[in-house]
C-alpha cells in the first residue's frame, strides 16, 4: 500500500506544532521537511532550527529533503538537529561531493537518500544505489508547492523500481510534487512506496481524510 509523507511546506508555519499533530493523528507515515537555500532552487524555506523544533514536538520519522548546493556542508548538522533521513540532490555537487555527503549522513547513524530533478535520468543514482536508504523522484521542478504533477516522470519511476528491486530491495522509492488523490494511483502503479504531499494534505481541513484519499483507502 502507498505510504504518505505530508510536506510541511504547505502548512501554516505560525501554528506548526498543531499542523504536525493533525497529520500524525491523521495517519501520516513520515513527515517531509523541505530545506531550500535560494541557490539550488529559486526559493528559501526552513533550516536547522526549525528541524530541531519539529523534533521536539513529534516522534514521527523526519524525512528532510535538502534543496541546497554542496549538501556535504550541512547534512551532518541536519542529522544532529533530529532528522531520521536526509536526502539531497545528485545535481547539487560533483560525484566526489555527493560521495562525501552520503558518508557524512551515515557517520551520524542516519538514513540517506538521493533526489533526482525531472531532467535527471534514473541512471544518475547508479554509483551509489547500494548505499542508499531512499531514492526520491521529483515529479515537479523543485522549489515550490502546489505545482502540476509531471506525468512524463512515470517511466523513470518504473525504471527505478526495477533497479531498486534488483540491486537494493530495502531502498524506499519516494515521489514528490503534485501528488493528490488523482495522481497518487499513477505513482503507486509505477512502483512508488512513499508519496510526499504538501498542498493535497495541508490544503484540506480534514488531514486524515486527505491522507486516506492519497493512500487509496
Ligand atoms: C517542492 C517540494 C515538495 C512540495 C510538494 O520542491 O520538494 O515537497 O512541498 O508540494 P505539493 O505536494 O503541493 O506539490
Ligand atoms: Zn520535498
Amino acid at each position: 500500500m502507498l505510504k504518505v509523507a505530508p510536506s510541511i511546506l504547505s502548512a501554516d508555519f505560525a501554528k506548526l506544532a498543531k499542523e504536525i499533530v493533525d497529520v500524525e493523528r491523521g495517519g501520516a507515515d513520515w513527515l517531509h521537511l523541505d530545506v531550500m537555500d535560494g541557490r539550488f532552487v529559486p526559493n528559501i524555506s526552513i533550516g536547522i532550527p526549525v528541524v530541531a523544533s519539529v523534533r521536539r514536538v513529534t516522534d514521527m520519522f523526519l524525512d528532510v529533503h535538502l534543496m541546497i548546493l554542496e549538501p556535504v556542508r550541512y547534512a551532518g548538522r541536519f542529522c544532529d538537529a533530529g532528522a531520521d533521513l536526509v536526502s539531497f540532490h545528485v545535481e547539487a555537487d560533483t560525484p566526489e561531493g555527493i560521495e562525501k555527503a552520503i558518508a557524512s549522513v551515515k557517520e551520524k547513524g542516519k538514513k540517506v537518500g538521493l533526489v533526482l530533478k525531472p531532467a535527471t535520468p534514473a541512471e544518475a543514482v547508479d554509483p551509489w544505489l547500494e548505499q542508499l536508504d531512499m531514492v526520491l523522484v521529483m515529479t515537479v521542478e523543485p522549489g515550490f508547492g502546489g505545482q502540476k504533477f509531471m506525468t512524463d516522470m512515470l517511466p523513470k519511476i518504473r525504471r527505478l523500481r526495477e533497479m531498486i528491486d534488483l540491486r537494493n530491495p530495502g531502498c524506499v522509492l519516494e515521489t514528490d510534487g503534485g501528488i493528490d488523490a488523482v495522481t497518487a494511483p499513477l505513482v503507486a502503479d509505477a512502483g512508488c512506496d512513499m508519496a510526499v504531499a504538501g498542498s493535497a494534505v495541508f490544503g484540506k481541513s480534514d488531514r486524515g481524510a486527505a491522507i486516506r484519499a492519497i493512500r487509496g483507502c
